[in-house]
């Protein structure tokens, strides 16, 4: 049976609900229904249809090939499969470079089935995000290594690392919040920096490559999986299918591990 059989859909307030009772958030991207009823079954709390669709599914080099009509096609199609998780459907590059544009495509990601939408940065995105959630539409933030930003930052590298990108990072996780985030992804970013973060930030964090010290886990399908995409696995990834025997057993693994705090461990962060 379902581990959800008798619970509700998760909403955006149980997400500061859950931080506050101490319950760490689990977090999975995924692109279709089949793979979406099997996380939901396995009780995930939060499923991101992320842009790096563009690099796992779509066989890009990075996420800046997507478009909002893939993000809409994916989030549908991940909502039609689960019903209990939270759905976040990502800003592809450049689909957030104004407040309007932002807006016209979160309509069509609510319509497709999102409960709310992530984007990438601070700064000019602090607009965005105050429009968006005026207009009733929830956000998540993403700050750290930020993969839009891969040509400015020449690679996918580890961010916060220098006192002055670390000041910016704790400045800009306050800021999100404050423009109204509702959720706070913080990616490649050294463990301690994350941990500080979290206990600052007034919205709950979920961490990829940014150690234990955050509210919650976000992991990429495929790799959780141990899937070659074709590209270099960073150390934040683990394999959980072999310890999971299946993949639901995989993603219950994963699931029981975030909820636990055993994973991840130092052995998958930065320091
Ligand atoms: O697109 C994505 O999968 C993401 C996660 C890595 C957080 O943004």
């Amino acid at each position: 049976m379902s581990v959800h059989a008798e619970q509700k859909s998760w909403s955006v307030p149980q997400l500061a609900q859950a931080r506050d009772a101490g319950r760490r958030l689990t977090m999975l991207t995924c692109y279709d229904a089949s793979f979406a009823r099997v996380l939901d079954d396995a009780g995930i709390d939060l499923i991101l249809i992320g842009d790096s669709l563009g690099m796992v599914v779509q066989g890009h080099d990075s996420t800046l090939p997507v478009r909002v009509d893939d993000i809409a096609y994916h989030t549908a199609a991940v909502a039609r499969g689960a019903k209990h998780a939270l759905k976040i459907a990502d800003f592809p590059f450049g689909s957030d470079a104004t407040p309007e544009q932002a807006h016209a495509a979160a309509v069509r990601f609510i319509q497709a089935g999102a409960a709310m939408v992530k984007l990438e940065g601070a700064g000019h995105k602090l607009e965005t995000i105050r429009f968006l959630v005026e207009r009733e539409i929830p956000v998540c933030a993403h700050l750290g290594l930020t993969p839009q930003s891969v040509l400015k930052m020449g690679g996918f590298k580890v961010q916060g690392r220098e006192q002055s990108a670390a000041e910016r990072l704790r400045a800009d996780a306050l800021a999100v919040a404050e423009a109204g985030a509702a959720l706070l992804v913080l990616e490649g970013v050294p463990a301690p920096l994350a941990a500080e973060i979290t206990a600052a930030s007034p919205i709950p964090t979920i961490g990829i490559g940014a150690g234990p010290g955050c509210d919650g886990q976000v992991l990429v399908l495929h790799d959780l999986l141990g899937i070659d995409t074709g590209h270099r696995k960073p150390k934040f990834v683990k394999d959980f299918l072999a310890e999971g025997g299946s993949i639901a057993g995989a993603v219950r693994a994963y699931t029981e591990a975030v909820r636990a705090g055993t994973f991840p461990t130092s052995e998958h962060s930065y320091a």
